[in-house]
């Protein structure tokens, strides 16, 4: 395949901004190029220089006058409620109960579990995301259709199968002993297999009795490798029930603390309402706290307290939360994100909106050398942004004159029409799939 030259307005971060105005935080081509040669980035900078290094047997995908960054990674997510978005009226524990656990049933069938794989990347694909972290059901064969979708795609997708043996319907339980050997299998099959890789998944402490995190825990010893993905502090009803369930620990975070679940590869979704104690615990294990504001605010969970993870210098990362979320979009859930912080006084400006989407998760995943930034040797996942997608945003955008303003139009009035394409490894993904509706893995079209 000839070399791919992408030409836009090229802008990546190098760190965290500290504040509206950080201009050494990102790189900035008004006029820029991103090269890429089997799927990863070879060249990069100002238009004129990279075709120079590109030579004559290049094709050029044109995108000005739009922003050309990292594809948008999205750190929490369950692939099973794709089609639960939008149940109606309940608070965490009875949303599992009425819409969630029902739902996830479906995924004992190999064909269905198959058919929402698929549009689930499509979808994540057409909103711009191309990695995400992901639960699975309980159910290995979710597993399977999760990490087949993702490898038809060459999507670099993080997973695993939900370990879940008490507080559901039997449907939905294991036991200790089949959620450890399903777990190791599908880590032996899948994890490291192309772009995968993959995250052992007790679903949360109410749903895992102690001899299921003693194998979760065991489990982590053994692939120190894998990702740990897991609830924490979501809901006042869910954290009274989990520290009734395990009444020696602490609080709701010693009980993950005491089986071995906490480390740098550890994320940890919503982190709501933790004492200082153990936000300290988890600033200590280098655990990652996830913010998923439209879930925070779709199920009346609470606000997460970014200033105060800050303080304690614990870790954090952003994402959708996906069925309780109410958008596969990253930039609708940086809109949100903003919203859930000003209310606490706190501020998000769009540069570290942007970070945060983009090299503040990868480093919040650890892979920081290969996504989430625009550089020499990265995998070539590219997010093409489109800031006048729609006559609102169009007119809105006469009106500004800043690069930090167009971000901020495109995080507060941009969705899956603001994407005019996305690139996975090099390879032009949104066109003409979306079009058609994502049932064809095959229509693929390069730009
Ligand atoms: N806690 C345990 N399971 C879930 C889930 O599926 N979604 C959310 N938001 N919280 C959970
Ligand atoms: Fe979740």
């Amino acid at each position: 395949m000839s070399d791919l030259l992408i030409r836009g307005r090229v802008l990546t971060f190098v760190r965290e901004p500290e504040g509206i105005d950080d201009t050494a935080a990102y790189r900035f081509h008004e006029d820029g190029a991103v090269l890429v040669a089997d799927g990863k980035i070879t060249g990069l900078g100002a238009y004129g220089e990279v075709a120079k290094q590109a030579g004559g047997n290049v094709r050029i995908a044109d995108h000005r006058p739009h922003l050309v960054l990292p594809g948008l990674i999205d750190t929490h997510l369950h692939f099973p409620q794709t089609q639960a978005i939008a149940s109606y009226g309940a608070q965490l524990l009875e949303w599992l109960n009425t819409y969630i656990f029902v739902e996830e049933q479906k995924f004992k069938a190999p064909e269905h579990a198959a058919f929402i794989a698929g549009r689930f990347m499509d979808e994540l694909l057409s909103n711009g995301t191309t990695t995400a972290v992901a639960y699975c059901s309980v159910h290995p064969q979710s597993v399977d259709a999760f990490f087949a979708a993702a490898a038809e795609r060459n999507m670099l997708m993080i997973g695993g199968k939900v370990m879940m043996d008490r507080n559901a319907p039997e449907a939905l339980r294991d036991t200790p002993a089949t959620g450890y050997d399903e777990t190791k299998r599908l880590i032996e099959k899948w994890h490291g297999r192309g772009r995968g890789h993959y995250a052992i998944s007790p679903r949360f402490a109410i749903t895992s009795t102690p001899e299921q995190m003693e194998m979760s825990g065991a489990l982590v010893a053994e692939h120190p490798d894998c990702y740990v993905q897991t609830h924490l502090s979501e809901n006042l009803d869910e954290i009274a029930f989990a520290t009734s369930l395990y009444p020696e620990a602490k609080d709701y975070t010693d009980i993950y603390a005491s089986y071995g679940l906490l480390g740098r590869k550890t994320l940890l979704g919503h982190c709501i309402h933790l004492s200082d104690r153990e936000i300290a615990v988890l600033a200590e294990t280098g655990a990652v706290g996830v913010f998923c504001p439209t879930s925070n605010l779709f199920l009346g969970s609470g606000l997460f307290d970014r200033d105060r993870f800050a303080r304690h210098g614990a870790r954090h990362a952003v994402a959708t939360d996906v069925g309780a979320g109410t958008s596969f979009s990253m930039l609708e859930t940086m809109d949100e994100a903003y919203k859930v912080l000003h209310l606490q006084g706190q501020r998000l400006s769009p540069l570290h909106s942007f970070y945060m989407m983009t090299l503040g998760n990868a480093r919040a995943l650890e892979l920081d050398h290969r996504i989430g930034s625009l550089h020499v040797g990265a995998d070539a996942d590219i997010v093409v942004l489109d800031s006048r997608a729609k006559p609102a945003m169009e007119l809105r955008m006469q009106v500004a004159s800043t690069l930090g303003e167009e971000l901020f139009v495109l995080q507060t009035m941009g969705d899956d029409r603001s994407v005019a394409e996305v690139y996975v490894a090099g390879r032009a993904m949104k066109g003409s799939r979306a079009k058609t509706g994502g049932e064809s893995s095959t229509a693929l079209v390069m730009a």
